[in-house]
C-alpha cells in the first residue's frame, strides 16, 4: 500500500519505520515546513497516497483533516486535543464521501482497557462507599492535559458514574511513554487496574492497522470500530 505521513515528530518517524516493516511504500513525508494551514497536501505531493497517517498538533490537525478529506486521500489521525472539531470534520467526511479513521489511543490493550473500565465503573457505582479515581502520567513533552486516552476513559465511567465522573489528574513530568490508573477506594480497600505503554510502537502499529484497513472504505470510525469488527456480534451473551 502506498502511505503518506503527515508530521515528522515522534510518532510520525516511527510509523515510517513500521509502515515500511510491513511492506508500505511511504510516498510522501510532510513535516510542519511549508505545511501552514495544510498548504503542502495538495494532490501533487499526495499522488499515489491510498491513505495518509496524520500525528501533528492539536493546532494543525483539524485543517490537515479537512485537506485531506477534500482531496480524497484515506486518513488515520492519532492527533489528540482537537475534538472540538470532530462534528465539524466528520460532516466534511460525509459532504466529500470521505474516509476517516481517529482515536486517542491506537494502542489494543488500551482499547481493552476502555471496556474494562467501562465494566468496572458499571459495578462499582453500585456501592457508594467506593469513590471513583482517575489518573494519568505522560512525558513532560506532551502538549494537552488531560490526555484525550484520559478523557475517553472518563466518557467510559461517565455512563455509570453521571455527575460523580472523577476528572482526571495528569502528571507531566520525565519520559514516561503513557500511564493511565483507574481505581476506586473504599474505606475498607483499594482496587485500582492500570495501562501502562511501554514503547510508542503499539501505537504506531495500530495506526498502520487502520490505514490497512480504510483503504478501500468511506465513513468516519472510531478505532475500536475497526478493531473490534465481527467481536460484539460473537460475544458469548
Ligand atoms: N492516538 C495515539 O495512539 C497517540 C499516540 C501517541 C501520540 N499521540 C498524539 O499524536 C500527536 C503527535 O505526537 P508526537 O509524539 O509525534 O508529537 P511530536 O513529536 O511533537 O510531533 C508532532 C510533529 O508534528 C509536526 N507538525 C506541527 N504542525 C504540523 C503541520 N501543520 N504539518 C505537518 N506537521 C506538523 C511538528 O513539527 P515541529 O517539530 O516543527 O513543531 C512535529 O514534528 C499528539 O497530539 C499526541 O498526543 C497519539
Amino acid at each position: 500500500m502506498k502511505v503518506a505521513i503527515i508530521g515528522n515528530g515522534k510518532m510520525g518517524k516511527i510509523v515510517d519505520r513500521i509502515a515500511a516493516g510491513r511492506g508500505h511504500e511511504i510516498v510522501a513525508r510532510i513535516g510542519r515546513e511549508g505545511n501552514e494551514a495544510a498548504a503542502a497536501l495538495t494532490p501533487e505531493r499526495l499522488a499515489g497516497a491510498q491513505a495518509a497517517i496524520e500525528f501533528t498538533s492539536p493546532a494543525a490537525a483539524p485543517a490537515n483533516l479537512r485537506r485531506l478529506i477534500e482531496i480524497g486521500v484515506p486518513v488515520v489521525t492519532g492527533t489528540t486535543g482537537w475534538y472540538e472539531h470532530l462534528d465539524e470534520i466528520k460532516k466534511h467526511v460525509r459532504q466529500h464521501d470521505g474516509a476517516m479513521v481517529y482515536g486517542a489511543n491506537f494502542s489494543i490493550g488500551m482499547n481493552l482497557f476502555f471496556r474494562l473500565a467501562r465494566e468496572a465503573a458499571r459495578l462499582f457505582s453500585a456501592y457508594e462507599e467506593y469513590d471513583p479515581f482517575l489518573f494519568e502520567h505522560h512525558h513532560r513533552f506532551k502538549k494537552d492535559a488531560p490526555s484525550g486516552t484520559a478523557l475517553v476513559i472518563a466518557e467510559a465511567m461517565r455512563q455509570s458514574y453521571r455527575d460523580r465522573t472523577p476528572a482526571p489528574v495528569s502528571v507531566r513530568a520525565g519520559y514516561v511513554p503513557g500511564a493511565h490508573e483507574i481505581g476506586f477506594d473504599s474505606e475498607a480497600d483499594t482496587v485500582t487496574m492500570t495501562h501502562t505503554a511501554r514503547s510508542r510502537d503499539g501505537f504506531a502499529a495500530g495506526a498502520v492497522f487502520a490505514a490497512e484497513r480504510i483503504e478501500k472504505r468511506r465513513g468516519c470510525f472510531e478505532f475500536s470500530q475497526l478493531l473490534f469488527e465481527g467481536f460484539d456480534e460473537s460475544e458469548v451473551k
